[in-house]
């Protein structure tokens, strides 16, 4: 068995880094393994401009050299996106995409999840704006679940590709679209079935674990997210889809950093922290499969391919992991003030098979 795995640098194309002192906390972990990350805009207030995509951006790349040096600033590439809102204008984000500081836009059914209270009550009402983003070829990003509170949580999935997404793709044939993150053996078989325009990121949690975690043993808060795991054929159809080599599927991590104290509460937060070991997360998931030589086109090739954007030329490397290496439980991170960020990582106290081997920022590899 071989004791080293090099893979083309990857990248990760759905992520939350938040702002200000949890920026700082967790910028690191993405950089370390990631060339670029699709930075999703659910901030207070959410990103909704090109100037405020383009404050953001070089708040990123601040905290990025504040944390870790210039070496990994300038090897880590952030990719903007806008927050639909139902005012927004499509030219605000013609001219972002045109000048090349929107990679895409995110559509947050309002209420569906972590600030998305901006986001869109009836689709109706952005239809210019999906019009001017099939033009101009602007990637559609979206959270596909429906808000309606009599549809079962665990249904929202599949009810929204049924009452919002199909009628969505007739309307705009042409409109690139990335399903995040999903969740149901009914999307993996709807992208895959579906145009070459639409496509799905896979998170690592999802692969990994199905609803029964969020119970086991007690009340789990860590593995609380949305759209939340499901049952176990799910489970076993994403990671079908993710390791099938199919050009429609591609790592997206949703890695949603929340701090410990708002998560593990009376109403915790939704969001799982997994960038510390996205990668090998990934890698076990495709070792378990048998074909750990897919995991390359997965990380590294099927999503710059679908965003039209080149590869990265580096490579990370991948070495197996011994019996020791433990996850950490907890995680006390440093951000720039007097007291540590406290988050608990996703395959805390659990080994994974493979550890990232530690590059000089990827500097040499860029
Ligand atoms: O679990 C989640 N957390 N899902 C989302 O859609 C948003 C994210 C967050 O921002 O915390
Ligand atoms: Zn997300």
């Amino acid at each position: 068995m071989s004791s080293t795995l090099t893979i083309r640098t990857p990248d990760d194309w759905h992520l939350h880094l938040r702002d200000g002192e949890m920026l700082q906390a967790v910028v690191g972990h993405t950089a370390r393994q990631f060339a670029r990350a699709i930075v999703m805009p659910n901030l207070k207030p959410p990103v909704t401009t090109v100037e405020q995509a383009r404050a953001y951006r070089e708040r990123i790349t601040a905290a990025l050299t504040a944390s870790q040096g210039p070496d990994a600033a300038a090897a880590f590439t952030p990719l903007m996106t806008a927050y639909l809102t139902e005012t927004i204008e499509p030219a605000e984000l013609e001219r972002g995409f045109s000048e090349g500081v929107f990679s895409a836009a995110k559509l947050y059914p309002a209420g569906a999840t972590t600030n998305s209270d901006a986001g869109v009550r009836d689709l109706a009402h952005i239809s210019a704006v999906l019009a001017c983003m099939e033009r101009i070829g602007m990637p559609l990003l979206i959270h596909g679940e429906v808000t309606d509170p009599a549809v079962d949580i665990f249904d929202r999935e599949a009810v929204f590709i049924e009452r919002q997404l199909i009628p969505l793709l007739q309307r705009h044939p042409a409109l690139k679209v990335v399903l995040e993150h999903i969740t149901t053996a009914d999307a993996a078989q709807f992208v895959a079935e579906g145009p070459a325009n639409l496509a799905a990121t896979i998170t690592p949690h999802h692969l990994h674990i199905n609803r029964n975690a969020l119970f086991q043993g007690g009340l789990r808060p860590d593995f609380y997210c949305l759209p939340i795991a499901k049952r176990e054929r799910h489970r076993l159809a994403l990671r079908a889809a993710a390791t099938s080599g199919s050009t429609k599927f591609f790592l997206g991590t949703d890695s949603a950093p929340h701090p410990r104290g708002a998560k593990e509460s009376a109403c915790g937060c939704a969001g799982i922290y997994n960038a510390p070991f996205a990668i090998e997360s990934y890698a076990q998931v495709f070792e378990e499969e048998g074909v750990l030589d897919r995991l390359e086109n997965f990380a590294s090739v099927h999503g710059p391919n679908f965003y039209g954007l080149p590869l990265n030329n580096g490579t990370i490397q991948l070495e197996r992991s011994s019996d020791s290496d433990f996850i950490p439980g907890l995680m006390e991170l440093e951000n720039g003030s007097s007291s540590p960020t406290t988050l608990v990582p996703f395959h805390a106290g659990e080994t994974l098979n493979w550890r990232l081997k530690q590059a000089q920022w990827r500097a040499s590899a860029a």
